[in-house]
């Protein structure tokens, strides 16, 4: 994809690639489809996104993830873009549920990779508010995947130098605009609005104990050997192994190919950004983010090797 230009709007920056701002000021994001039983799994993206869904699929078995007409899990933020800019399948998608999202039968399990400022407030506040799985990762380590998975998009995805998306990424001049403005955005939000946060690092560390405060959360308790079932199911090399769930249901899984384990289960770890920031990128990083995020209250975990 070629070099874009990009619009203001509600606090972030959107490609005009994707969007066009004439849409957004025409949503009616109050008449949307919201049900007091949606769960909605919240992201930046690549921040566990899949990891999450596939951990609430297996614990909450009675879920509907799929909008039947595309096969597909439903991103809910897909209802702002502008699927007349769009080409191929992924357009073909995105007209799906614009047109069938409100036939999706309960209860849906759907995601989302923007702030709140984009969804309706009685979602997170008002009488019809869901449960909201908000799973941050940090972003060094976002940074990076990111960018590894654009590339991996070919001709679709973004076209920058690994130099040249750094400074786009920290600008908030990318695919889902500012990852600060995001993470800030969601943690305003905590148990008492029916949100739960989770940390990618601590998925990581102790994901047996992460899923069944997830499980908790979304009363379904589980026995001991239900859950160690899940874990067993939701760890990385069984994921890999597995690797149907990405073909099915992500945007760009296509039944078969092993392009989906390259594409989104490329490393798991904690720490990569190690081997692409340079020791300046870094420091400008911090400055213009990680600080940023600390002065939010945010805190991090970069690296788990001193754990
Ligand atoms: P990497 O690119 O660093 O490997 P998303 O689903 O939001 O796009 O996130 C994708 C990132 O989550 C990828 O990071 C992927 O490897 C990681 N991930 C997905 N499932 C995982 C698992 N079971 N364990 C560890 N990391 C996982």
């Amino acid at each position: 994809m070629a070099k874009q230009s990009w619009f203001f709007y509600n606090r972030l920056y959107f490609s005009d690639a994707f969007y066009n701002k004439q849409l957004f000021e025409s949503q009616a994001i109050d008449e949307w489809d919201i049900r007091p039983d949606d769960i909605v799994v919240v992201t930046y993206p690549k921040s566990g996104t899949y990891w999450m869904l596939k951990a609430v699929s297996s614990l909450k078995t009675d879920l509907n993830l799929i909008l039947p007409q595309t096969e597909r899990s439903v991103r809910i933020d897909m209802l702002y873009e502008d699927d007349t800019h769009l080409s191929g399948s992924y357009a073909e998608r995105v007209k799906a549920v614009k047109k069938f999202f409100h036939e999706m039968p309960s209860p849906r399990l759907l995601y989302f990779h923007l702030p709140p400022q984009f969804l309706p407030r009685k979602w997170i506040e008002g009488e019809k508010k869901c449960k909201v799985i908000c799973v941050s990762r940090n972003p060094k380590d976002v940074c990076v995947s990111e960018y590894l998975f654009q590339k991996t998009l070919g001709e679709h995805g973004m076209d920058f130098t690994w130099d040249e998306w750094v400074i786009a990424f920290m600008e908030g001049k990318v695919r889902f605009g500012s990852w600060l403005e995001n993470v800030v955005g969601w943690n305003r939000y905590g148990l008492k609005d029916n949100v739960l946060h989770v940390r990618f690092e601590d998925m990581k560390k102790d994901l047996r104990s992460v899923l069944a405060t997830v499980a908790d959360f979304l009363d379904c308790p589980k026995t001991k050997e239900e859950l160690d079932n899940v874990t067993e199911r939701c760890t990385f090399t069984s994921m890999r192994k597995g690797q149907e769930f990405y073909q099915k249901y992500s945007p760009f899984g296509d039944g078969n190919s092993s392009c989906s384990e390259k594409r989104h289960l490329r490393k798991g770890q904690v720490g990569d950004w190690k081997n692409h920031f340079t020791v300046a990128q870094n420091e400008l990083f911090d400055a213009e983010i990680t600080q940023r995020a600390e002065q939010h209250g945010l805190k991090f975990v970069y690296d788990t090797s001193n754990e």
